[in-house]
Parts: structure tokens; sequence; C-alpha cells
């Protein structure tokens, strides 16, 4: 996409970095999908992830008008029940990776056939109600699960359909923590040792082990359409010997969270995908499994600053949230933009670093951030595209309760998942006088 040189970063903030159907009035009153965002959060408290409803809906739409069915939605980005039930009448299937991310869709209604089971350490039971229910497909990572599986499989005697994940040892230009397709990761097959054409053979012996096709994933907040390429072609010569009916090819998209950064679209990145497939392997569907790149800009995050202090040069802002529901910043030193929601039109001049309220030093949000010089005490922050691997990211340090999610639609908003309680941090404890801890 490209940039505009007129847009500095002290102007207010850039509306393309807010989710889709955000709005600022000629008062200046910033809206999503007609909810006034300072409405939102006098009514659910801050700190709150307010999504965009008909964001994510004309998201997942999108998805499976580039892929088609079978498509599915990387569901550790951002999962609740609500989510999945919205993601799933929208057409989408769901890559889980755990019996959680499993169970949540179930519950959300979504059927077993749409769910594609991940994992580099799928659990015995994890299989098993896989192979049970009937799973789209398992994407199967290594020796031991193929020899798990074929235990499993042949007890139940039930079969199951199976991709296999290959790693095509490429260089990922993205933070080493989520780079999955170089020759160091930990997931799947190695494609270029042999390994993989191996568990292709041991899948196509076994009887109740359908093999489909591949699959390979190189990792997250990707932003180079080449990358993705290089990927495939580096995948080509198993798919010329395999002819697989499948070809997953992942999720891993990035998208802007600066108004500096550049990336391919969604539609530019899937349409390039299905175009490479239909050139050179007519004969096999092409399918993905983004995550980040369908959710993140559809939500934006607010805070209620607490301390506004000036020390040097530079003006702390301390919201009443942080790592907690933002681990990003900490983990892969991620950039957000920041802007005063109370103020959404104001010019941001005012050099600031906006900080969590956890104990640590690294609880930073936003590292060199500007905000209006009014900025006080009392006022509405917001962090925008933390729709994805924020709340699902989320922990509870420092006993601080998680926050609660919002979904805007049609100017109403509608609470999908209630703040956690003081009650619920302490839910788990066991009583040692009671029976239960006894057993
Ligand atoms: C196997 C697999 N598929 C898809 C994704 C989604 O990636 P992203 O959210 O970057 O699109 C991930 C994320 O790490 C993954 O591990």
């Amino acid at each position: 996409m490209a940039l505009d040189p007129s847009v500095s970063m002290h102007d207010p903030i850039d509306l393309t970095l807010l989710p889709r159907n955000a709005a600022v009035d000629a008062e200046g009153r910033l809206s999503i999908a007609g909810v006034d965002v300072l409405e939102a959060a006098a009514e659910f408290g801050t700190p709150l992830f307010l999504y965009d409803e008909h964001d994510l809906r004309s998201a997942f739409r999108e998805a499976v008008d580039i892929f088609g069915e079978g498509v599915a939605y990387a569901t550790k980005a951002f999962l609740t029940p609500a989510l999945a039930g919205l993601a799933a009448t929208e057409g989408m299937s769901f890559d889980v990776a755990t019996a959680g991310e499993y169970e949540c869709c179930r519950r959300a209604g979504v059927p077993a056939s749409r769910l594609v089971l991940h994992g580099n350490n799928k659990q015995p039971e994890e299989l098993t109600r896989a192979v049970e229910e009937g799973v789209q497909w398992i994407v199967v990572d290594n020796f031991d699960e193929i020899d798990r599986l074929i235990a499993i499989t042949r007890r139940l005697r039930t079969s199951v359909n199976i991709l296999i994940r290959i790693n095509p040892g490429i260089e990922v230009h993205t933070h080493k923590y989520v780079a999955t397709g170089n020759r160091e990761s930990k997931f799947g097959f190695p494609a270029w040792t042999g390994d993989a054409d191996k568990a292709i053979h041991l899948v196509r012996e076994e009887p109740y082990l359908t093999f489909l096709g591949l699959h390979m994933h190189i990792g997250s907040f990707v932003l180079s359409l080449t990358t993705f390429l290089e990927a495939l072609d580096a995948a080509a010569p198993l798919l010329e010997t395999h002819e697989p009916e499948v070809l997953v090819v992942g999720g891993g998209l990035g998208l802007r969270y600066l108004n500096s950064d550049e990336c391919p679209t969604f539609r530019e990145w899937g349409e390039a995908i299905v175009a490479w497939g239909h050139r050179r392997f007519p004969r096999s569907r092409i399918l993905a499994e983004p995550g980040r790149s369908m959710v993140a800009r559809a939500a934006i995050t607010l805070y209620t600053a607490g301390v506004v202090q000036q020390k040097g040069d530079l003006t702390f802002v301390a919201v009443d949230g942080g790592m907690s529901d933002n681990p990003r910043p900490m983990l892969y030193e991620s950039g957000y933009e920041v802007f005063n929601a109370s103020r959404p039109l104001a010019r941001r001049d005012l050099p600031v670093r906006v900080v969590g309220r956890h104990c640590e030093s690294g609880d930073t949000l936003v590292e060199d951030g500007f905000l209006p010089a009014a900025t006080k005490v009392g006022d509405i922050i917001c962090t925008p595209v933390t729709g994805a691997y924020g709340f699902s990211m989320a922990s509870n340090y420092n006993l601080v309760p998680r926050a609660p999610i919002a979904f805007a639609s049609k100017g109403k908003a509608r609470l999908t998942t209630r703040r956690e309680t003081l009650d619920d941090l302490f839910a788990r404890e066991v009583d040692p006088t009671s029976r239960a801890s006894r057993k």
C-alpha cells in the first residue's frame, strides 16, 4: 500500500489504521460502527477491547471469496465463542491447536468437520477427540505423532484426513520468535532432508490415515509477498512428486501497525497465492489459515490515563493496562501508534512513552509515541490494531483481572466477554480442608 507522504506522525491518527467502520464526526467524536468510543469506555470500563463486528465479518467473507470452502481462521490470533460463532456464519473453518481452542469452537456450534487440528505436541486425548468427531483434517507435525495416530485410529477403527506439515527451510524476514519456515524451526518435517517424503509414505501406507495433502506455515507478521512465493517455490519439488489434493500455505501475512508500515493487502496476498497454485499445480486446491491479518485491524484498545508525568524531554503516560493485555511490545518489540480518543482530531506534538501499570520496566506499550500536548489524567488513550494476539495472549500478571471485549455493530455495543473479577482470579483455589483437595 502506498503511503501518503503528506501524513506526519504528528498529525491526528490515520483512520486507515482503525477498524473499517471508524469515523470522527464534526465535533471530533470518534465512533466505531456507530458506537461512540468514549461512551463505550464509560459503559464497560477500561482497559477495553472494542471490535468492529462488520470489519470482522468482511475479513472472513473476503477469505472465503478468495480461497473458497475449507479456508481456516487461525484461532490463536483471537478466539472467544462469540468470534467463533460469527466466523462460522461467514463460512470459515478453524485452525485449533489445543483442546481449549477446539472446545471453544465446538461450544460455539462449529461442527468438528470444520476444525483443523494443529500443534507440535498434540496430546493423545486431543488426537483421539479429533479422530472420533471427524475433523476436517489433522496437520501432522512429526514422526511421534504419526505413531500415535496409527495407534489411535487402529484402536477406534476410524479413518482421519491428514495433511503433512513441511518446513520449506527458507529465510523468513520477521522476528525470530515467530519465524517457522526457517531451518531452526521446531515445526514440521524438513523438506530438504527426505523426512517429509518419508512421512508422506508412512501415512499413505496406513489404511486409516487418509493422505490429503501438504501444509506449511512460514511464520507470522511477514510483510513481503516474495517471501511467501519463495516458500512455495521451495516446496514445489515435493508437490511435483506427491501431487497433493490440498495445499495449505498457512497464515502469516502482516498488516500495518504503524503509519510507516507497508504491507500487501489481504486480497493481494491471497490472489497471488491462488494464482501461483493455478499456474503450477492446477489440480491441487490451494487453501490458507490466516489469523492476524483478519482480525488485528478490527479492534482498538481503550485505556484511561492515570499518570501524566514529564521526566526530562519525555512525558510518561501510564495507563490502566499494559503487558497483561498486550504483551507484543515486550515479546517482540512491536510498535504501535497511540492517540488520545478524547481528542482524536488534535495534532500529536507531545513525545510520550505510554507505559502500563505492571511492576516491570519493560511494561511499555508504546516506546516512542506522540499525543496531543493537552493530554491529561482521565483522558481515554487508544492503541489501534490490537485485535490479534492481545486478548489471546493476555495474562493475569500482578493478579490483574483480564479486560473485557465488546463488539460494535450498527450503533450498539454488546459485551461478549465480561471483565474478569477478583473472584474469578481465585476460582481455582482449593481449600486444604475441603474434600476436593484430597482427591
Ligand atoms: C500453523 C499456523 N497457522 C496459522 C497461523 C496464523 O498466523 P498469523 O496470525 O500470523 O496469520 C499460525 C500462527 O503462528 C500458525 O502457527
